[in-house]
């Protein structure tokens, strides 16, 4: 049997930072994760950094990599019609996003965590979750076969989507949920980005997005149905699709290369009320889900445990529960916000088979707003770059 103050299911960005930064105000916590070290280093999964996030890594002191290798973008470009308009983040925010993928933050705060002595055990796999209600709940977990517990006077679920702790107090829980008739087919590429800034194309045959890893790697989307079969796209056919989607009065080509990595990522928008029952706390996906559209998973749970590392110090050093109690309403309330950004992105931006045609009409007529108003085009800018974190930054 193990003891620590935080029991922390899940070594995501969500579960990495919380153990940092309550690390950083002297509180105590383990971390337990399903898979090995070299796996969640190497999960390939989003890449744009809120300015506030990448402020909250850079004060905690682990922004060290990231300002040394991630891109500063200060804006992105909208491509529909063939046509490209650009939104200007500096000019209507004064702020910028980072591209740094999020596989190398896991390892950053890793680093960060082992360099201070600090508990992850991988390939720990949590079973179970007992008296959550109660003073000392316990996660069970099997580790080299062997079943285990860890005793604690908090848990947080940051075990993502599929993990166990939302499931644990499922009856206590109000879930709201919408899922796209759509998904996400994803590449890798050793090809130089053909565009500086990410290009997010509406295209009539689907939405198609162009991001980056380094000046030598391209991220490529395009929508395709949420049920794809990976094996009917050969790497030709995936060029051949995603060069007619980013086609562009006056010509575009896309650099291609060799194809590193592809998968297919289903679209859904999902939040659970509230984010926490007893003395279990759920903080990243497994609280909330948003369709990537807006690149904002990786940040909203960066700011649950933001608000949830403020929360357990009043809690372990002044013994007072308030900003805790708070935490939910605290989170739900960014989380809707973010919600809503998420699902307006996705759906200004996609192809929705049912649509008539004065849908589709509407939705380019909703992409010449924002791309010509200054108030519609700040409201993008200011949702992108990152709302406020609760309390800070
Ligand atoms: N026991 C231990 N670990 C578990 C268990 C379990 N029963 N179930 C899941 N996990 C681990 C997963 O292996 C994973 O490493 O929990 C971790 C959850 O991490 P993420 O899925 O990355 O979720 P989170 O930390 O909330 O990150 C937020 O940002 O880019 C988005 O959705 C993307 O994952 C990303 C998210
Ligand atoms: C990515 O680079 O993986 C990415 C970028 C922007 C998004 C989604 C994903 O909106």
């Amino acid at each position: 049997m193990m003891r620590t103050q935080v029991g922390i299911v899940g070594a995501g960005p969500a579960g990495l930072l919380l153990s940092h930064l309550l690390h950083l105000r002297g509180i105590d916590s383990v971390v337990l994760e399903a898979r090995s070290r070299e796996y969640v280093e190497h999960r390939i999964r989003a890449g744009v950094l809120e300015y506030v996030v990448a402020q909250l890594l850079i004060e905690a002191g682990v922004g060290g990599p990231m300002q040394a290798d991630a891109l500063p973008h200060e804006g992105i470009i909208l491509r529909f019609n063939e046509t490209d308009h650009r939104i200007d983040f500096h000019a209507l925010t004064g702020r910028h996003v980072l591209v740094y993928s999020q596989h190398l933050l896991v390892r950053d705060l890793i680093a960060a965590r082992l360099a201070a002595g600090g508990t992850i055990l991988f390939e720990s796999v949590a079973t179970r979750l007992e008296g959550v209600e109660e003073a000392r709940p316990r996660i069970h977990y099997t580790q080299d076969g062997e079943e285990r517990e860890l005793v604690c006077d908090v848990i947080a679920g940051c075990d993502g989507f599929h993990g166990i702790c939302r499931p644990a107090i499922a009856q206590h829980l109000r879930l709201f949920e919408r899922d796209y008739p759509f998904g996400w087919l994803g590449i890798l590429a050793d090809a130089p980005p053909a565009s500086a800034e990410l290009v997010y194309a509406n295209h009539a045959h689907g939405f198609a997005l162009l991001s980056m890893r380094s000046p030598m790697v391209s991220r490529l989307y395009l929508q395709c149905a949420p049920d794809e079969d990976l094996n009917a796209w050969s790497d030709d056919r995936i060029w051949a699709e995603l060069q007619t989607r980013f086609s562009r009065v006056g010509g575009f080509a896309l650099t291609e290369g060799r194809i590193t990595q592809k998968g297919i990522t289903p679209m859904r928008s999902f939040v659970s009320e509230p984010m926490q029952h007893g003395r279990l706390y759920l903080a990243g996906d497994a609280a909330h889900i948003v369709p990537p559209t807006g690149a904002k998973g990786l940040n909203l749970a960066a700011g649950d445990v933001a608000v949830l590392a403020r929360g357990l110090d009043a809690l372990f050093k002044r013994n007072d529960g308030s900003a805790l109690k708070a935490y939910s309403a605290t989170c739900l309330d960014r989380t809707w916000k973010v919600q809503r950004f998420s699902w307006w992105m996705t759906s200004m931006l996609h192809r929705f088979a049912g649509h008539s045609a004065f849908e589709r009409q509407v939705q380019l007529a909703e992409l010449a707003y924002v791309t010509s108003s200054k108030a519609a085009a700040t409201s993008l800018a200011e949702n992108y770059v990152g709302l406020p974190l609760p309390g800070g930054a």
